[in-house]
């Protein structure tokens, strides 16, 4: 695991060698296994290639993410309603428990699909109404991962991050 956690990048340049399909059924079949609030999974998975992955690759948005037209496939997540029980314990502890088991599943989606040898970037800046018409949805976009296999081979460097020491406060 901690391979790929320090191996992992966000790739945002693709070579044209499509993606196997099998590839893409075990990065799903990964992030279906995810935990989430209530084991609600709020979330569903489009897998778009061909020509419905050029449309997403055209809902672009602020002239960002160019490099996207060079995916050749993309996991949208799309956000399904929560049941009335998240709905109260949403309420009641103001803890917005879909959005983090949405960023929970993209996470895994991520890590697998590095394990696959693919690359992958998230994506937080898009045109949602064009990518909920390029799929025929009017469920709320709130991440895309544009997918590919690398055009070129990365060197591995230290990634830039704040130290343990700041982000951690340790608590005895
Ligand atoms: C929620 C989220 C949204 C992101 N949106 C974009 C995006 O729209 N375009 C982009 O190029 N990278 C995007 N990224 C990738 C981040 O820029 C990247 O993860 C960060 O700079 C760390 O670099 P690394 O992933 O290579 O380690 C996003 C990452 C996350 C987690």
């Amino acid at each position: 695991m901690l391979e790929i956690i320090k191996k992992r990048y966000s790739c945002r340049n693709y070579s044209d060698r499509p993606i196997e399909r099998e590839k893409l059924e075990r990065i799903v079949a990964g992030a279906r296994l995810a935990p989430s609030a209530h084991n609600e999974q709020p979330y569903h998975f489009y897998i778009a290639t061909g020509e419905v992955a050029q449309k997403i690759a055209a809902a672009r948005s602020f002239a960002m993410n160019k490099f996207i037209a060079k995916a050749t496939a993309f996991i949208v997540v799309t956000q399904q309603k929560s049941s009335a029980l998240v709905g109260l314990a949403k309420r009641v502890t103001d803890q917005d428990l879909t959005s983090i088991d949405i960023g929970i599943v993209c996470a895994y989606l991520d890590f697998m699909a590095q394990a696959e040898g693919l690359g992958c970037c998230m994506l937080g800046v898009f045109d949602e109404k064009r990518v909920q018409a390029a799929l025929n949805t009017s469920q709320r976009v709130r991440l895309i991962l544009s997918l590919g296999y690398p055009a070129t081979a990365r060197q591995q460097t230290a990634k830039k991050r704040r130290a343990s020491a700041e982000l951690a406060s340790w608590c005895d």
